[in-house]
């Protein structure tokens, strides 16, 4: 694997290997000197053209986990703002050799254009691409699935037979995207429940099932409800009523939350709208994997990071 930049590229063995890796460099967190020799000498470069938090903040600690240089790039206040384009960008990190590069974008194959360019001899993964894909939060969701469910030794393990319910704003969602090719990969049910307004205008071809009605889909009980952010940025019209009849319908609150089986997990990719798609109880709740989303998204990017610039056959 060269690039990562999209969930429909990996195999399932793939798919099982990264979540390996992630595994054994979940350890490292443990370890008093939080490090690993394995990329000293490489150079990763973060280079984002849309605002995170959490995912630059954890390439940044994966790149340095594992002792890489890392030079954090962001469009505000670079040449990028007086109009440079992506191509002098990229040739620029090129002169100063970069081995990898993180990107996050505004527009949709950004990362695949960069990959196929020939401006810059590097790795390239995609860390969200306007709304068509971010496959680490993917990866990281299926990671902390399988933790919840299968336990910190799950090696080997895919998600077969997990039903997951993916709810919310998946017109815009990258997550979403990202987690219906990966999770299916893996074997997992997925089912999509959104407003009308908020679903593609086709889903054929994608391995879902689909439903508007939160309620029923709480009541089959299912492993994972996936909560997803309202994308108010990205929304030139209105795409539901108003912020209180959506909540009513479609979010998670705390009477639904309390409907989900206890073995159950409530996941969401942040940042969130509490109170919006999901309430501060549910949010907050011992089923909520929340924060470990976010703590096994350093493991699961120092894993990408290490399959794609150490050479190393997964
Ligand atoms: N989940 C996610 O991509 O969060 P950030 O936008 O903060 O990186």
């Amino acid at each position: 694997m060269r690039h990562l930049l999209s969930t429909k590229d990996l195999s399932r063995d793939e798919a099982v290997a990264i979540l390996d890796i992630a595994e054994d460099m979940a350890g490292v967190a443990d370890r008093e000197v939080k490090k690993l020799p394995a990329l000293r000498g490489k150079t990763v470069v973060n280079l984002f053209f849309e605002d995170s938090t959490r995912t630059r903040v954890s390439f940044e600690v994966a790149a340095k986990r594992l002792s890489a240089d890392v030079i954090n790039f962001s469009a505000k206040g670079s040449s990028v703002s007086k109009g440079e384009s992506l191509k002098d960008t990229a040739q620029t990190l090129a002169a100063m050799g970069a081995d990898a590069v993180v990107i996050r974008h505004s527009a949709s194959g950004a990362p695949r254009v960069l990959a196929d360019s020939g401006w810059i001899d590097a790795g390239i993964v995609n860390a969200g691409d306007g709304t068509h894909e971010h496959p680490t939060q993917a990866l990281l969701d299926a990671f902390t699935i399988r933790r919840r469910l299968h336990g910190p030794d799950a090696r080997g393990k895919a998600l077969d037979g997990v039903t997951v319910t993916i709810v919310g704003d998946i017109l815009h969602s990258r997550v979403a995207r990202s987690n219906v090719w990966l999770l299916t990969t893996l074997g997992a049910t997925v089912s999509l429940v959104a407003p009308a307004t908020l679903l593609p205008v086709s889903t054929a071809g994608w391995p879902v099932g689909v439903s508007y009605d939160l309620d029923a889909a709480i009541d089959a009980g299912p492993d994972v409800v996936m909560m997803l952010r309202i994308q108010a940025e990205r929304m030139n019209a209105a795409f539901f009523p108003n912020a209180r009849e959506y909540s009513r319908q479609w979010g998670l609150d705390d009477e639904r939350a309390a409907r989900l089986p206890a073995a159950s997990i409530v996941m969401h990719p942040g940042p969130m709208n509490r109170g919006l798609e999901i309430s501060a109880n549910a949010a907050d709740s011992p089923q909520s994997t929340v924060l470990e989303q976010v703590a096994n998204g350093v493991s699961i990017r120092m894993a990408v990071l290490y399959h794609l610039m150490s050479g190393s056959d997964a």
